[in-house]
C-alpha cells in the first residue's frame, strides 16, 4: 500500500510544538515525514558552527511516534553569511541583473565556492545520518533549476563546448558560424545565448542567437545541474547506507529546463512534486500527463515529495473542491505512486508561504484537512492487498524528447507546435479513449507498445530513425506529428527530404507548409473510415511516396491534397499526420488507429479518468463535479465501495472507484 507522509519544518515552529505534531501526525495514520530542507542557517548558523541538535531531536520526536524521516540537503536555500562571504553565488540573470538574495535558489550551479559550500554541508549532514535507521532517504536539494547567465557559467559552457566538439573547427562546422560571420577562433569567444526568445508585436524576434549555440546552451545548463546533483550524490554515497535511497524533487512534465531523462539516470528513486490544481488549465490529464512522463523516467514506482493538501499560492489563492485532495491522491498512487507526501504539515504563518496551505490550519489545529486525510489513510489501508498488485499498465507510449523541446523553445515556430501542449492533448486523446499510456524517452524500448506516438520530434538523428522504423517492421503502429526531422542534433536543417531519416519510413515528403499565426483551422476529411478533423494553425504539404492518403484536406492551398498519410511497413505502418491537431480530431484519429493496432477502448463520459492496472483491475477517477455514469462491459467490484456494479458504475462527483473483475463463479453464483 502506497504509504502518507507530510513535509514539516520544526525549524519554523516552537518547540514545544513538535511532539503534539508527531503525535497528530501517527494519529492521522501517517508514517513518513520529510525534513531539513531550506534549513541551512539553522544547521550552520556562522561558518562551520554545526548545529544538529534540533534535527537530532525532531527525528527522535518522529521516530517515537513510528515516522520514518527523509532528509533533504539545504541547498536550495544558501544562507546570507555564505551569500555575504561569496556574493558571486548569486545566479545572473539573462539581462544582467544579480538575482538577489532573499528568496531561495539564489545559487549559481557552477560557482565553484558555492560547489564547495555544498560539499561541506552535504558531507557533514551524510556524516551525521549515515546509517541512523530513523532516516529512510535523501532528497538532494529542491526543484533544480533555474538559467544563470554569469562570468563562471560562460567559462564553464566554453569548456563543456570544447568538450562536446573537440575542436574549434568543428564546432563552426557543426554550428555553421559562418552565417553573420560568427565563426569563433578561440573558445574565450564564444559568448553566451541572451535570454529570448523575447516575442515582439510583429511577430519577429529579438536578438535571436544562433539557434545552435542556444540548443547547446540548454543542454549545458541541465548539464550543470547534472554535475551539481552528482557532487551531491557523491558526497552522500560516500557516506551513507545504500538502504536510504537518493532522490531529488522534480517538477512534472511541465517543467523544461533540465532533461530529466539524463537526470534520472543517476538517482536511486525518481520523485516529484504534484500540485495537481496549480496548472492554469485546471486539466486532469496534467497532473496525470507529469505522473506518467516521471514513472517512464526509471519505468519504476516514484515518490511524490510534495502533494497538495489545501489551497494554495503565493499572492493569488486558489482553493481545490471538497473531495478533490482525496481524488488527486488517488490519481497520484493509480499512476503509480508508492509514497505521497503532502505539503505541507501546518500552514506557514510566516514567509513567502502563507498561502500555501497545510494538513493544519497556521493556528495549528487539526481541522477538516486533517480529518479527511486520517480517513483517507483508513481507506487506503483497507485497499492495501489491492494497491499492491496493481502498477499501472500500458499499451501505447507518447515520446517525450528534451533536444526536440530545447530546439522547440529556441524557435516556437508557431504557437501551434508549443512542445508541451502538443504532448499533452495526444497524451489526453488517447487517455479520454480509455488506454493505458506511457510517456518515454525515444531512446525507450518500443517493442512492448502497440501504438507510438511522437507528437513532436522536430530533433532527429539516422540513429533514433533507425529505431523507430524497427519498430514499425516489427508490427507497430507509429504515428509522427507534423515537423518531425526538421533538423539534426546540432540545430540544423538536415540536407535531405522532410521529414528527414524519416521520410521514406513514412512514405511522404513534406513539400510546403502554411504557418497560419491567426491560428486560423483548416479542416480536413477522412479516407478509408477515418473521421473528419481540423488542424489549428499548422498544416503542411504532403507529397505520397509509398503511402495512402487517410485524410484530405478540405479547404486552404493545399485543398484535395493529403492531410494525413498511412504507410505499411513490414508487419506495422507509420502515420504522419501533416498538421497541429486539436484535441476533438485526435479523438477521432486515435479511435480508429487505436483499435486497428489491436487496443480496445473504452466509451468515457467527460471528465472520467480511467487508468488500467495490472490485476487486472481499472482505476476510475471523476474529475468532474457532477455525477457521471461509466458502462461497463461485464460485472465489476468496486473494491473503495465494496459494491458490485452490472452494466454500469454511478460516481459521484469526485468519486474514485477500483474496479476488478467478479470472478465467474461469484458471478453466476
Ligand atoms: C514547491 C517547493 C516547495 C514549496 C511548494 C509550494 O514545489 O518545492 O518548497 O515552495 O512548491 O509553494
Ligand atoms: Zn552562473
Amino acid at each position: 500500500m502506497p504509504r502518507l507522509g507530510v513535509a514539516y519544518y520544526p525549524e519554523q515552529w516552537p518547540r514545544d510544538r513538535w511532539a503534539v505534531d508527531a503525535t497528530l501526525m501517527a494519529e492521522a495514520g501517517l508514517s513518513v515525514v520529510r525534513m531539513a530542507e531550506f534549513s541551512w542557517s539553522r544547521l550552520e548558523p556562522s561558518p562551520g558552527e554545526l548545529d544538529f541538535g534540533w534535527l537530532d531531536e525532531a527525528i527522535e520526536l518522529m521516530a517515537k511516534n513510528g515516522l520514518d524521516v527523509i532528509l533533504g540537503t539545504p541547498t536550495a536555500a544558501p544562507p546570507a553569511w555564505l551569500i555575504e562571504q561569496h556574493p558571486e553565488i548569486l545566479p545572473m540573470r539573462a539581462d544582467g541583473r544579480v538575482h538577489p538574495f532573499g528568496n531561495r535558489r539564489h545559487y549559481c550551479p557552477n560557482n565553484p565556492d558555492y560547489q564547495q559550500a555544498t560539499r561541506e554541508i552535504v558531507a557533514a549532514l551524510g556524516q551525521r545520518y549515515r546509517s541512523d535507521e530513523r532516516v529512510i532517504g535523501w532528497q538532494i536539494d529542491n526543484e533544480l533549476g533555474g538559467r544563470c547567465f554569469c562570468e563562471v557559467c560562460r567559462a564553464a559552457f566554453q569548456e563543456w563546448l570544447n568538450d562536446r566538439y573537440g575542436s574549434l573547427q568543428a564546432l563552426n562546422e557543426s554550428w555553421g558560424t559562418a552565417f553573420w560571420s560568427q565563426t569563433y577562433s578561440s573558445w574565450s569567444q564564444i559568448p553566451l545565448p541572451e535570454g529570448g526568445p523575447v516575442p515582439l508585436p510583429d511577430g519577429f524576434l529579438r536578438a535571436s542567437p544562433n539557434p545552435s549555440l542556444a540548443l547547446d546552451f540548454r543542454r549545458f545548463v541541465s548539464d550543470s545541474y547534472l554535475r551539481y546533483l552528482q557532487l551531491q550524490l557523491d558526497a552522500l554515497r560516500a557516506r551513507v547506507e545504500p538502504c536510504q535511497p537518493i532522490t531529488t524533487n522534480l517538477m512534472g512534465f511541465r517543467f523544461p529546463e533540465i532533461d530529466y531523462h539524463a537526470l534520472a539516470e543517476s538517482l536511486d528513486a525518481v520523485s516529484w512534486d504534484n500540485y495537481p490544481l496549480l496548472g492554469r488549465d485546471g486539466r486532469w490529464s496534467s497532473p496525470a500527463l507529469s505522473a506518467d512522463a516521471m514513472r517512464g523516467l526509471k519505468d519504476a514506482p516514484v515518490w511524490v515529495l510534495e502533494q497538495q493538501v489545501g489551497p494554495l499560492g503565493w499572492e493569488v489563492v486558489r482553493s481545490p473542491r471538497r473531495g478533490q485532495m482525496r481524488l488527486c491522491t488517488y490519481q497520484a498512487i493509480a499512476h503509480g505512486a508508492e509514497l505521497i507526501v503532502y505539503f505541507r504539515w501546518r500552514t506557514a504563518r510566516y514567509g513567502t508561504e502563507q498561502n500555501w496551505h497545510g494538513v493544519l490550519a497556521s493556528d495549528g489545529w487539526p481541522g477538516r484537512r486533517y480529518r479527511e486525510l486520517a480517513e483517507l489513510g483508513r481507506e487506503l489501508e483497507g485497499l492495501s492487498d489491492a494497491l499492491d498488485g496493481s502498477a499501472p499498465t500500458a499499451e501505447v507510449a507518447v515520446l517525450h524528447d528534451y533536444d526536440s523541446r530545447f530546439a522547440l523553445q529556441v524557435q516556437p515556430t508557431n504557437p501551434a507546435l508549443a512542445y508541451e501542449d502538443t504532448v499533452q492533448r495526444h497524451y489526453e486523446a488517447l487517455r479520454r479513449l480509455g488506454l493505458g499510456v506511457d510517456v518515454i524517452a525515444p531512446v525507450h524500448a518500443l517493442s512492448p507498445y502497440r501504438l507510438v506516438v511522437a507528437p513532436s520530434l522536430p530533433v532527429l538523428d539516422p540513429a533514433l530513425a533507425e529505431s523507430l522504423r524497427a519498430y514499425a517492421k516489427a508490427g507497430g503502429c507509429l504515428v509522427l506529428g507534423p515537423r518531425a526531422g526538421v533538423r539534426d542534433r546540432c540545430n540544423v536543417v538536415p540536407e535531405r527530404a522532410l521529414p528527414a531519416w524519416l521520410d521514406e519510413l513514412a512514405g511522404v515528403e513534406v513539400t510546403d507548409f502554411a504557418s497560419l499565426l491567426d491560428e486560423r483551422e483548416v479542416r480536413f476529411v477522412g479516407v478509408d473510415g477515418l473521421p473528419a478533423g481540423t488542424f489549428r494553425g499548422w498544416v503542411e504539404e504532403l507529397q505520397l511516396s509509398g503511402a495512402r492518403a487517410l485524410a484530405l484536406y478540405a479547404e486552404g492551398d493545399f485543398a484535395e491534397t493529403t492531410a494525413i498519410a498511412s504507410h505499411a511497413v513490414g508487419k506495422g505502418r507509420v502515420v504522419y499526420l501533416g498538421g497541429a491537431a486539436e484535441l476533438e480530431t485526435l479523438l477521432g484519429i486515435y479511435g480508429v488507429l487505436a483499435p486497428e493496432a489491436g487496443l480496445s477502448l473504452r466509451d468515457l463520459p467527460e471528465g472520467v479518468e480511467a487508468v488500467p492496472l495490472e490485476g487486472p483491475r481499472l482505476f476510475l477517477l471523476n474529475h468532474a463535479d457532477e455525477e457521471r455514469v461509466v458502462a461497463l462491459d461485464g460485472p465489476r467490484r468496486d473494491l473503495v465501495s465494496g459494491t458490485t456494479a452490472a452494466g454500469s458504475v454511478r460516481l459521484a462527483p469526485f468519486a474514485v472507484a477500483l474496479l476488478e473483475p467478479v470472478p465467474a463463479a461469484v458471478e453466476s453464483g
